[in-house]
């Protein structure tokens, strides 16, 4: 299927979608992390909520993209397509409307966080013209992040009291799920 066949639209995330996309993060591998939870996707929905982006494939939510803009760069977050979506340019549909929505409000440049190992995602942003950085991201836990939540992993959602430290180490299944390997 290619791109010209979907009849994809792109609109900005509602919090209705709240389950379809975090399910959507969790079947394409980006998990489901700290700030994840539909309170912390509340709070990120004061900010930006038009940067925060589906893509929609005939009622179904099958790719999602949130962005930021803190005043000095602009953030890419959560860039996921569902596997049996992938190659269909779906993804760059994301990246071109959020680059769009970015430069209306004056972002001058753009930035993602993307995993060393992570060569399909390294691959994709290099082929639209983004600079590859070898960088090291640091990072510190402030607080404890204890929200009661639906685990979109388990069959049917299942409501569960969980702690998630962010930076936890990806195990090698979980590295393969993102580069496509495992679907
Ligand atoms: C990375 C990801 C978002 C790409 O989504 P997508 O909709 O398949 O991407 P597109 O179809 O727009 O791909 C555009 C280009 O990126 C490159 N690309 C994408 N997937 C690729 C793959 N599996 N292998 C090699 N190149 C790839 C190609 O250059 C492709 O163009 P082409 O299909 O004409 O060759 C998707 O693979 C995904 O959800 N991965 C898991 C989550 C993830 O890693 N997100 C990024 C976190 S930083």
């Amino acid at each position: 299927m290619e791109v010209e066949k979907l009849s994809l639209k792109i609109r900005e995330f509602d919090i209705e979608d709240y389950k379809q996309v975090s399910e959507l993060w969790v079947k394409a591998g980006l998990g489901f992390r700290l700030g994840d939870d539909i309170d912390s996707v509340k709070t990120k929905m004061t900010r930006d909520p038009d940067l925060f982006l589906v893509a929609v494939e005939r009622g179904v939510i099958v790719g999602t993209v949130m962005g930021a803009w803190d005043g000095r760069r602009g953030w890419i977050y959560h860039l996921g397509v569902l596997p049996a979506y992938r190659r269909k340019g779906i993804a760059g549909r994301l990246i071109d409307e959020l680059e769009v929505r970015m430069k209306r409000k004056g972002v001058l440049k753009v930035n993602g966080l993307v995993y060393s190992w992570n060569v399909i995602s390294k691959r994709f942003f290099s082929e639209r013209g983004y600079k590859v950085l070898d960088m090291t991201e640091v990072e510190k836990q402030l607080g404890q992040w204890n929200h009661k939540v639906i685990d979109p992993s388990r069959e049917g959602g299942r409501e569960a009291k969980r702690t998630i430290a962010e930076g936890q180490p990806q195990s090698g299944a979980r590295a393969g799920r993102l580069n496509g390997k495992k679907q």
